[in-house]
């Protein structure tokens, strides 16, 4: 009698999600779903994460499921409609606070405006010192690993862009940082509290050039206008500093692997470099970056075929009529980045490294939006500009110094709950350039 009527209620239960799920068309669902649980059994694997992680799937009912968007008109259409991030960014804020990658859509409107200038060319020029120092320092610390078997260049990467990071926002020269995120959170507390009380805050107050860097425009709206409480500067500094350092970390590693896997393009890029930095070992200047074409396209194929951030997801606020579907005002929808990155209109060679690419523009997609790495409409990444002068940079300074060799050109990536990292057996091996 016990089965019977539990056989029933599961029924009922399948009857009612069929009847859900298809009623309105809608886009395919991401790989991966149960039927009635959907993706909640997509665990992530950090400890820390899962906690967080288990408690977002608490809160939302148990049924987690998304619809998946693979065509860049699609996809800018719900970007730049619906800005509202969804459970997955939740989260994200438990982990790193409601900084601008996470905050709700009145808050984020107002304060992307406000630190947009932060980011303009200008003042990421004057960080060009920071990051060739840095990629120095990163350069001599790899001596030790010349001619071990293998090497993880992700970990050195990653204590690398923290401590550029840290450089950067706190002009630091000596970081007292390991390599965990927490105290490093832990020290950047510190460090903001003692620029709020201190004297030196006072030129802050007194500068009227707005396109200061992050933390002193961020202490300076404070000062002048309000513009931000205490916790959402400490809440907007860790945010960029999580955005900053692993996304970055991931994109050079896979970069390396690429260039360690395909030999051809690694002599081309450096009998580019060679061309340009005819003094070998001089600074990276801004002007030297326009020259290095295929180098630029090198790295724009990497993070084309490799986006450090696979997917990113939207709650839909209004319903919102695509090409073929309607997506209802509450649902979520995932937008696949790594789908339109390899999306039929780069051709039958979508899948392939194949920089050269880059180099002729009637071999690109029209579609400005089928490169999505940085994410697409007006809620994009606004660390991009940032991310690739900094890839630049150090890439130059660890190319002109050591040949990298690396095992397989398919490389095999791996999903957590927000990044795609290279899988183990990929790790790279360094020679001294002769
Ligand atoms: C290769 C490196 C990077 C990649 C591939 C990348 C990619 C992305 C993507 C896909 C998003 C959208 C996330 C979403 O909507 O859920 C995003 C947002 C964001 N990124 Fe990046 N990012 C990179 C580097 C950086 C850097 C260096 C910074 C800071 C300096 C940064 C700061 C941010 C911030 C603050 C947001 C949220 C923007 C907003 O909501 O207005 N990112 N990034």
């Amino acid at each position: 009698m016990m089965e019977l009527l539990l056989l029933v209620i599961l029924s009922c239960v399948l009857l009612v999600w069929l009847w859900m799920r298809y009623r309105h068309p809608l886009p395919p669902i991401c790989p991966g779903a149960l039927p009635v649980i959907g993706h909640v059994l997509a665990v992530p694997r950090e400890p820390q994460e899962r906690k967080v992680y288990y408690r977002s799937v608490i809160n939302t009912g148990f049924i987690i499921y998304f619809p998946v968007l693979s065509d860049p008109d699609d996809a800018i259409l719900v970007a730049n409609t619906c800005f509202s991030k969804s459970y997955m960014q939740n989260f994200a804020s438990e982990l790193y606070g409601r900084g601008l990658a996470t905050s709700e859509v009145s808050m984020w409107k107002v304060h992307r405006k406000l630190l947009n200038p932060s980011f303009s060319q200008q003042i990421l020029n004057s960080f060009l010192g920071v990051f060739n120092d840095q990629s120095r320092r990163l350069v001599s610390e790899l001596d030790m690993e010349v001619g071990k078997d293998t090497l993880d260049v992700e970990t050195y990467l990653t204590t690398f862009l923290l401590r550029t990071s840290c450089r950067k926002y706190f002009n630091l020269k000596s970081p007292p940082i390991g390599r965990r995120l927490n105290d490093f959170f832990h020290f950047e507390f510190q460090i903001i509290q003692r620029k709020l009380n201190d004297k030196e805050s006072t030129v802050i107050e007194n500068s009227q050039d707005k396109f200061q860097p992050l933390l002193d425009r961020m202490l300076h709206l404070y000062k002048t206008q309000d513009a931000f409480t205490v916790d959402e500067i400490k809440e907007h500094v860790n945010t960029m500093i999580a955005a900053t350092y692993e996304t970055t970390a991931i994109s050079i590693t896979f970069a390396l692997i690429l260039l360690g896997s395909h030999p051809d393009v690694q002599s081309r890029v450096l009998q580019e470099l060679n061309e340009v930095f005819k003094e070998k070992d001089r600074d990276v200047d801004k002007t030297d970056l326009h020259k290095l074409v295929y180098f630029d396209a090198v790295i724009k194929e990497s993070l084309r075929l490799y986006p450090p951030g696979p997917r990113i997801v939207r709650c839909i606020d209004t319903d919102v009529k695509l090409k073929e579907y309607t997506l209802k005002a509450g649902s979520e929808v995932l937008i696949s980045i790594h789908s339109i990155n390899r999306h039929p209109m780069w051709g039958a060679d979508a899948d392939l490294f194949r920089p050269e690419r880059w180099l002729d523009p009637a071999s690109l997609p029209g579609n400005p939006n089928a490169f999505a790495t940085f994410s697409l409409g007006k809620r994009n990444c606004i660390g991009k500009t940032y991310a690739i002068l900094v890839m630049k940079v150090t890439l130059v300074h660890l190319l002109r110094k050591y040949h990298f060799t690396s095992s397989s050109p398919n490389i095999q990536s791996q999903c957590g709950a927000f990044f795609q990292v290279p899988k183990n057996e990929h790790e790279v091996k360094i020679q001294y350039r002769k």
